[in-house]
C-alpha cells in the first residue's frame, strides 16, 4: 500500500488543561517557582519589559504616560504586576487560575480584582476596559483555538482611542515547529504561529522585539505589542 502518511497531530492538540493546572499546583507560591529556577532573569526581565513599553510611550519618565487600568493574564504571584504594572496602572485586575499563587495579591492596593480561572474561561466584566493587557509565560496554555477566541476578547476589551495594547511575551521554539511539552502540559510555539493568530484574531501588530540579556541556552523570548 502506498498513499500519503497521516499528518502528525498538532502540538497544542497534547495540552490538557487538568494536568497544567496539577503541575503549577505542585509549584512553590515564589519567583524561582514561576520561573522555573531562574529567579534571577527576572530584573532584567522586568527591565526589558519596562523599555519595551516606553518604546510604546508608556512609562513614569518624562514624556511617557501612565494609564488608567490593566490586566495581567495567567499572573501566577503577581511578579509582573507588582515588579512592573502597578507603577503605571492605577488598577490592575488579575487572572490567574491557581489560588494559592494570587492569595497575596488579593486586596493590595492597585490590585482592582483576581479571578481564579484560566485565560480560556475569562470574559471582560461589561464596561471594564484596558490600557494593557498583559501576557507572559503563560500562553502555551491555550490550545490556538482558545488563544485566538482569547485575543478576540482582549480586543474587544480596550479602551477605544488607539493607544490601549495587548503585550505578548512567551518564549520561541527554535525548531521548526511547535513545541509540547508535557511537564506542564504547554506548547512553545515558533514566532510564524504567533503571527498567524494574531492575525486570525484581527489584530495588528505594532511592535516586536527579542528580550536581550537572557542566558544563551534558554529559549529565544520574544515581545510583541498588539492592537
Ligand atoms: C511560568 S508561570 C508565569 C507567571 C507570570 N506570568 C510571570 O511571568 O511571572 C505560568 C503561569 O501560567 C498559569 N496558567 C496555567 N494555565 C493557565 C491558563 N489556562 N490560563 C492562564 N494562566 C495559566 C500558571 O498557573 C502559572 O501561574
Amino acid at each position: 500500500m502506498t498513499g500519503t502518511p497521516p499528518e502528525p497531530e498538532p502540538a497544542d492538540a497534547h495540552i490538557n488543561a487538568s494536568d497544567a493546572r496539577s503541575y503549577w499546583q505542585s509549584i512553590s507560591a515564589d519567583v524561582n517557582g514561576m520561573l522555573g529556577g531562574y529567579a534571577h532573569i527576572s530584573h532584567t526581565d522586568l527591565e526589558g519589559s519596562r523599555a519595551f513599553l516606553a518604546k510604546l510611550g508608556i512609562g513614569t519618565k518624562t514624556g511617557l504616560r501612565t494609564v488608567r487600568r490593566a490586566l495581567e493574564g495567567g499572573a501566577g504571584i503577581g511578579r509582573i504586576t507588582q515588579g512592573l504594572l502597578l507603577g503605571l496602572a492605577e488598577e490592575i485586575d488579575v487572572v490567574e487560575p491557581i489560588a494559592k499563587f494570587t492569595a497575596a495579591l488579593a486586596g493590595q492596593p492597585g490590585v482592582a480584582s483576581v479571578s481564579n480561572i484560566g485565560l480560556e474561561e475569562w470574559h471582560p466584566e461589561p464596561g471594564v476596559v484596558y490600557d494593557i493587557i498583559w501576557n507572559q509565560w503563560c500562553l502555551g496554555h491555550l490550545t490556538d483555538e482558545q488563544l485566538v477566541a482569547y485575543l478576540r476578547r482582549c480586543k474587544g476589551a480596550l479602551r477605544p482611542g488607539g493607544e490601549a495594547v495587548i503585550v505578548i511575551k512567551e518564549n520561541m521554539s527554535t525548531s521548526r515547529g511547535d513545541i509540547f511539552d508535557e511537564v506542564d502540559s504547554s506548547v512553545t510555539r515558533i514566532d510564524k504561529k504567533f503571527r498567524d493568530l494574531f492575525e486570525e484574531a484581527g489584530l495588528e501588530l505594532v511592535r516586536t522585539e527579542l528580550q536581550s540579556g537572557f542566558p544563551r541556552h534558554i529559549f529565544p523570548v520574544r515581545m510583541y505589542a498588539l492592537r
